[in-house]
């Protein structure tokens, strides 16, 4: 089920219809597609957050809550991960309670765009490979900047495509092979990894997003690429 971005009125139900249907492999065609290079940027969140010592973390767009479970080893911190596909929630609480994390992490349903939480809330916002499904952008980026204190931060992990050009040919050729290949192989909806490829490429990254950032009322932006440019690590502070 591949959402359809002309009615846009319908695209948050279709996203939660999307993901609800890739939650069983989601983790494995992750650790795939990316050869295990997601879980290496999600360490990277955690080193850049536990030098910040949140005491209070949402992570948005959770999924199966890899970043939120990897908040909850920071001392002090209570996590919380909202997701809008409870089916990916599903996948994300059985993780916690097998390690045990259950004080310190737990999950909610939640639409980045309408957050249930009071104003100037959170020490620490992260969201990965969350926000190019987001309906609205703009909105869902002012919903975690209410939510964030005056000395707030925002962590965003997101595909990218990449600045140089021979390892812009190089992804290309990669996100036209190997990924539709690998969901062929693992996954019994294509349709969902040809929307997520499409929506990577088509979705602005490095400086372009680091604009759009700065417009919703972030000071400071700090863009990190990875692995060439295809994914990137943006700090955005109050
Ligand atoms: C690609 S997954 C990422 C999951 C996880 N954060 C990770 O890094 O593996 C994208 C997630 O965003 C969620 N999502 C999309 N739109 C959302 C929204 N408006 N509010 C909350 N979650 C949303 C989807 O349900 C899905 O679980």
């Amino acid at each position: 089920m591949k959402p359809n971005q002309k009615s846009n009125s319908s695209k948050k139900n279709q996203v939660e219809k999307m993901f609800d249907s890739i939650s069983f492999e989601y983790d494995l065609l992750n650790g795939i597609m990316t050869f295990n290079n997601h879980k290496r940027w999600k360490k990277n969140i955690l080193n850049i957050a536990k030098k910040l010592k949140p005491k209070n973390a949402l992570d948005i767009a959770t999924g199966t809550a890899d970043i939120a479970i990897n908040l909850g080893s920071i001392s002090d911190c209570k996590v919380t991960g909202v997701d809008i596909s409870e089916k990916m929630l599903n996948v994300g609480r059985k993780k916690i309670s097998k390690m045990k994390l259950s004080e310190s992490v737990s999950l909610e349903t939640g639409d980045a765009e309408n957050l249930n939480f009071k104003d100037n809330y959170f020490d620490l916002v992260t969201i990965g490979f969350g926000v190019r499904n987001f309906q609205d952008l703009q909105n869902g980026l002012k919903e975690s900047f209410r939510i964030l204190n005056e000395k707030g931060t925002l962590i965003i992990l997101e595909t990218s495509v990449p600045e140089n050009k021979i390892m812009k040919l190089f992804y290309s050729i990669f996100t036209r092979t190997y990924i539709p290949l690998m969901a062929r192989l693992f996954s019994k909806d294509i349709s969902a990894y040809n929307y997520l490829l499409n929506s990577a490429e088509a979705f602005p990254c490095g400086q372009a997003f680091g604009k759009i950032l700065k417009s919703v009322g972030f000071k400071k932006v700090q863009i990190n690429p990875k692995l060439f440019g295809s994914s990137t690590i943006y700090i955005a502070t109050k």
